[in-house]
């Protein structure tokens, strides 16, 4: 049986059942693919990337990108950053090693390991603690001018706060990678929690759920800022939390949540909570950095969420409205504090007083917290009108609406591809951008991942699939761009096989493939290839 990653699965497949392709063309080899200038061949032949497909679903887009049209990196805005990125939880390694404290995740993993898929390998991952100059070398290669990467609260600060002590090691550590990426051209783009934290925090204080932690948070962050900032330039403070609060507070799929209200008659509280406990850290911290040090540092700081755009399920006026409203509860919930200063009308109408409220102190905190968005976007959803939610695993179950993979006619979003598993809908990040620009004035915003797994493919450095995904969504980014959204940065996930969770390495994320079976080499797939060759190209003469 198919494992999946906890967290890609509501990202990608949740209700993904049905598959009607809408580029229906016969099976046969495809050629190459050849780019203007371009030296690499591509082979596109079906028995490469997927076996047993009928379809080339990418053909079209494969064609553009073989022809002069087809947007160079040279048309993108002057100072573009074109990346790739990963986490700290999920390459790094070294869990036990360099005076690190345990994180949240080591926890999560130990207890469940029946549940995760290569949990062995959860505490040294690829080795990227102690590989991290190879690895400069490899995004090197690449022709990246950045590098989206995350530090781990626990390296730093091993039981999360200041009175726990300074790890010197680990904050050596992360000058050691942010120096070496430097040298090489590369500008770090940085997180400062992805996922994890310190362990201690959450077994003390209980985590997120106790406000508490802002203060926390405040402090890891300004020694952050203190000791990187004079060549940090990008901060973003949370990755995902509305995804983090919905997964493993309402849905519980990490056994973090101890809401048996939630489980049992879907009136959850703690998901409200967290996401309010998350914001007041984002804009806490985002204050500490714009009035404290942005003057003298000259960066930005931000937040990054996941994306998708929720289309009607029919023309049913209920299933257009749902799908409003399921962009408010998703995206709303996050970015209409951080641009207006409080929370969707609609989510205080539907979640009432679980929703907590924030003082007139914490809304101009809060409003106008972040100098630009970082979106991660891999796919979209039709949205049904649902008042009565019994799905396992659905969507916030206060919506009133669930997310489906197709619609009233069974057509699906985009196209199913075969080899990443996913529902491949670039118009969905072209949608989901013009309506952050007419929602919230055009802010700046980095496209801060995007990319598709290669699960169902025998040989992982053949995935000539993700080329077309990738040109498929840069296409997207840049049309977005020449409508006038402020898009200023691409990061393509990941730059090395990522530990997913649930899913562990079972997806091959990344544009280097570790050989788990040959003293975790780095090899770099077609696509690497690829992307290297579309960066590279237009510098050279
Ligand atoms: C790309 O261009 C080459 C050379 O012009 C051509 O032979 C090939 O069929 C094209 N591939 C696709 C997928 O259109
Ligand atoms: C961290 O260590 C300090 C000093 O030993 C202690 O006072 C504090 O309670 C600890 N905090 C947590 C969250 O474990
Ligand atoms: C929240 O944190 C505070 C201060 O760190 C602590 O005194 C309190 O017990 C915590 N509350 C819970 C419910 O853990
Ligand atoms: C954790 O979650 C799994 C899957 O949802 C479930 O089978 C298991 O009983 C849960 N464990 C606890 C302690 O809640
Ligand atoms: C919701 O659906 C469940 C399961 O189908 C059913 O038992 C319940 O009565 C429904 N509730 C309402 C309010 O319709
Ligand atoms: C490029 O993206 C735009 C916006 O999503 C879309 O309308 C257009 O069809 C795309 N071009 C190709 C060849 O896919
Ligand atoms: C690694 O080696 C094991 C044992 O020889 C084998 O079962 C497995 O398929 C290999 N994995 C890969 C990715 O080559």
């Amino acid at each position: 049986m198919e494992i999946l990653s906890a967290l890609r699965i509501y990202k990608t497949i949740i209700t993904i059942l049905s598959l009607v392709l809408i580029f229906n063309i016969p099976s046969q080899a495809y050629g190459y693919l050849f780019h203007r200038h371009m030296t690499t061949k591509y082979d596109l032949s079906i028995s490469q990337i997927g076996e047993g497909n009928t379809y080339n679903p990418y053909a079209s887009i494969l064609k553009f990108l073989n022809s002069s049209k087809f947007p160079n990196r040279e048309s993108f805005p002057h100072g573009f950053l074109f990346g790739t990125g990963s986490s700290a939880v999920q390459i790094e390694g070294g869990s036990h090693e360099g005076g690190r404290g345990l994180g949240i995740w080591d926890d999560i993993v130990e207890q469940n390991k029946g549940r995760y898929l290569d949990a062995d390998k959860f505490s040294s991952k690829i080795e990227h603690y102690k590989r991290y100059k190879e690895d400069v070398q490899h995004l090197k290669k690449l022709g990246v001018n950045s590098y989206r990467m995350s530090i781990s609260w626990s390296r730093i600060l091993p039981n999360g706060t200041l009175e726990g002590g300074i790890n010197q090691e680990g904050v050596n550590f992360y000058n050691n990678l942010i120096n070496e990426l430097l040298k090489n051209g590369i500008e770090p783009f940085v997180g400062i929690m992805h996922f994890d934290y310190p362990l201690a925090l959450k077994e003390k204080h209980g985590g997120f759920l106790n406000r508490s932690i802002v203060k926390y948070y405040k402090d890891y962050s300004k020694l952050l800022f203190k000791t990187y900032g004079d060549r940090v330039k990008h901060w973003t403070t949370i990755n995902e939390a509305e995804f983090t609060a919905i997964v493993q507070y309402m849905f519980n799929i990490d056994n973090l949540s101890t809401d048996q209200a939630c489980t049992s008659t879907k009136i959850c509280t703690q998901v409200y909570t967290l996401l309010h406990n998350f914001l007041l850290a984002h804009a806490t911290t985002s204050k500490l950095y714009t009035t404290k040090f942005q003057a003298i540092q000259g960066g930005e700081i931000g937040l990054a969420l996941s994306s998708g755009r929720y289309v009607p399920y029919s023309s049913n006026p209920e299933d257009v409205v749902a799908a409003q409203r399921l962009m408010d509860f998703y995206w709303g919930w996050v970015l209409d504090p951080v641009f207006h200063g409080d929370y969707p009308k609609i989510m205080k109408e539907l979640v009432g007083n679980r929703l907590p409220e924030f003082t007139k102190k914490e809304k101009r905190m809060l409003k106008g917290s972040t100098n630009f968005i970082g979106i991660n976007y891999y796919t979209s959803h039709f949205a049904r009108h649902e008042p009565n939610i019994t799905k396992i695993m659905a969507d916030n179950y206060d919506a009133l609406a669930v997310s489906e993979a197709s619609d009233a006619e069974g057509k699906i979003l985009g196209f199913k591809d075969q080899y990443g598993w996913n529902n491949v809908y670039p118009e969905g990040l072209y949608n989901f951008l013009i309506y952050i620009k007419e929602k919230y004035k055009n802010p700046k915003v980095y496209i801060t991942e995007n990319g598709i797994a290669s699960s169902k493919i025998s040989n992982p450095l053949k995935d000539e699939h993700r080329i077309a995904y990738v040109a498929a969504h840069l296409n997207a980014t840049k049309t977005a761009i020449n409508d006038g959204v402020n898009v200023q940065g691409y990061f393509l996930w990941a730059a090395f096989d990522t530990f997913e969770f649930q899913a562990g390495y079972s997806g091959n994320w990344g544009l280097y493939h570790i050989d788990f079976n040959d003293s975790l080499k780095r090899i770099p797939t077609n696509t690497a290839k690829w992307y290297k060759e579309y960066l590279t190209r237009d510098l050279r003469h």
